[in-house]
């Protein structure tokens, strides 16, 4: 399936209608609280984002992912929810949200809201409904409460690590003061998983997919996809039966987890695409999803969430092979769903890419804690870590990935070439990951530094009090006002290549050209629009062609090392 018109010949109102927007849309990701702070609270927040959208359409972007906004304790960042259909009051209101649209879509920016669906807030009134209420109340049934094993029920229903660390079920103390019931949480003990063989639950999600799409939401992300429908029949397989861990769907490809990547989860998202389906241009949803390559398609298939997250180039090593296997591996996975594939390297939750290619061999699975799984958590070591030749390959990387068929997420701060910062202090660390692994895994915050939007100043122009999360000295390098209207800074770099891939972008096709050089990467798009990496640290003659742009400086029809060229 091949999206036909170019984005550059569709006109604004053309655009906005269009209900294939979404298949070669760049989606910028705001962390709202880092963003832009509007009332000097330290917190961004709404009226933040709405003065920063000139910022955004002259960056060029096509949509917005808003991480979470909703009212919260930010046990979890935001992803502990204590209501799906409200502002946090501590971001701003329901009428500063709807100006923030209004303003996003008047600049021709959709607007994508994150939904977290697996489980609520423990502040949420149907989890303070269900401490209050006796067992198997039907309070209770919209959570998974289980009675504990031993002879006083002081063990816990299984032996099952939350993904933070830590056991994934926390005790509660029944509405009688005695020690009672336990409750399953795959994440932190604030964050309960709802229990989604429930009507009720399932009905009030399609009313929030309602709220929200009504208020002009034009697409989902959907925080962990894939664990929403459980089988949890005793007796309770223990971890070492279920692999040795039960924080990961990776090596599971047939659905026989009890918790993760269920066959039944997409009856779910069918119900949901009925309710995408009710609205001009039907909304759109991107799964997240952490599941064995195989199984993927499943929640990309148009009857369900229409697209999902694929999280391989972020996992890659900044290497030719290992690109493009990846590259065309998904490009026919997205085919035979009816998909377009999604390109990611930065996220709220992982070492930016600009840092992870920095250390040593220059990979992202070099990031990686001792246990093999910890890159997505892991911190930066600042000994090891060479700065200048991060930032290359992170441009290089980006501008190929700008060049690929498909969706491109890009993460705020990026666009500044911005890196983890690795030296925060423990007592200002705010991960869950952080306090629950008792300090082993240093947790995400360091890619959620709120963003320096100036060289100098109280938070370097994010706000005019402080920065909920300490930013360092060098942040004030990678401000917006440094690297606005500078020839050769990141931010430029990032505004001409996506005004490029809106002009050039048209159907969804890759052909890939033969370089000669194992360590080069060349494809061409319709239109004779190209695109050139250099993974190695030698330079390679240029194949001809018109320059467009390139992510370093060329030596005349030399491509240099850990570079990307587009040509024409
Ligand atoms: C995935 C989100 O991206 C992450 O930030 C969050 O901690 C977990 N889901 C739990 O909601």
């Amino acid at each position: 399936m091949s999206n036909t018109a170019t984005l550059a010949t569709l006109s604004g109102s053309d655009l906005a209608a269009d209900p294939n927007w979404w298949r070669q849309a760049a989606v910028y990701q705001i962390y709202p609280r880092s963003f832009s702070d509007s009332n000097g609270d330290g917190l961004g927040d709404i009226k933040g984002i709405t003065a920063k959208v000139p910022y955004l359409k002259d960056l060029g972007i096509d949509a917005v992912w808003l991480s979470p906004f909703y009212p919260s304790a930010l046990a979890d960042g935001g992803y502990d929810v204590d209501d799906y259909r409200d502002v946090d009051p501590k971001l701003g209101t329901l009428a500063d949200f709807d100006e923030m649209s209004a303003a996003l879509h008047a600049a021709g920016i959709k607007l994508i809201a994150d939904i977290v669906p697996n489980h609520s807030s423990d502040r949420h009134v149907w989890f303070q409904e269900a401490l209050a209420s006796p067992r198997g109340s039907d309070a209770r049934e919209r959570y998974i409460f289980r009675d504990g094993k031993g002879e006083h029920g002081e063990i816990p229903p299984s032996d099952w690590e939350s993904v933070f660390g830590g056991p994934a079920w926390e005790r509660i103390t029944e509405p009688d003061g005695t020690p009672g019931q336990w409750y399953m949480h795959i994440f932190a003990k604030e964050q309960p998983d709802l229990n989604w063989s429930n009507r009720e639950i399932r009905d009030d999600f399609l009313k929030t997919l309602r709220f929200w799409s009504d208020r002009g939401v034009d697409g989902f992300r959907v925080d962990v996809a894939h664990a929403l429908t459980k089988d949890l029949t005793e007796p309770l397989l223990s971890r070492l039966e279920l692999g040795g861990t039960s924080d990961g769907a990776d090596g599971f490809d047939d659905g026989s987890h009890p918790f993760w990547d269920r066959d039944e989860v997409h009856e779910i998202y069918v119900e949901w695409r009925e309710v995408f389906n009710e609205y001009t241009p039907p909304r759109t949803a991107v799964a997240e999803a952490w599941v064995h390559a195989s199984r993927r398609a499943r929640y990309a298939s148009p009857a369900g969430l229409g697209q999902a997250f694929n999280f391989d180039l972020l996992q890659a090593d900044f290497a030719a092979d290992e690109f493009r296997e990846i590259i065309t591996r998904n490009l026919a996975e997205a085919t035979e769903s009816g998909a377009s594939s999604t390109w990611v390297f930065s996220n709220h939750d992982v070492v930016r890419h600009a840092t992870r290619y920095g250390l040593p061999q220059g990979g992202g699975r070099h990031a990686k804690g001792q246990d093999g799984k910890g890159w997505l958590l892991a911190g930066a070591p600042a000994e090891d870590l060479d700065v200048e030749l991060g930032l290359r390959r992170a441009r290089a990387a980006t501008l190929l990935m700008l060049a690929l068929p498909g969706s491109a997420y890009l993460y705020q701060g990026e666009e500044l070439g911005l890196q983890e910062v690795g030296d925060i202090p423990d007592a200002e660390r705010q991960d869950p990951t952080f306090f629950r692994n008792k300090g082993v895994e240093i947790g995400r915050d360091g890619c959620r530094v709120p963003l320096p939007w100036a060289t100098d100043g109280t938070s370097f122009g994010f706000g005019d009090g402080g920065a909920h999360l300490p930013q360092p000295a060098w942040f004030g390098r990678y401000a917006v006002t440094a690297q606005d209207g500078t020839e050769g800074s990141t931010l430029e770099f990032y505004r001409k290549a996506l005004k490029l891939r809106r002009e050039l972008q048209t159907s969804e096709e890759l052909e890939w050209l033969e370089t000669g050089h194992a360590g080069v990467l060349h494809f061409r798009r319709h239109g004779g629009w190209q695109s050139v990496t250099n993974f190695g640290h030698d330079a390679v003659e240029l194949p001809a062609g018109e320059v467009l742009t390139s992510s370093g400086p060329l030596d005349g029809r030399l491509l240099p090392g850990n570079t990307t060229v587009w040509l024409r």
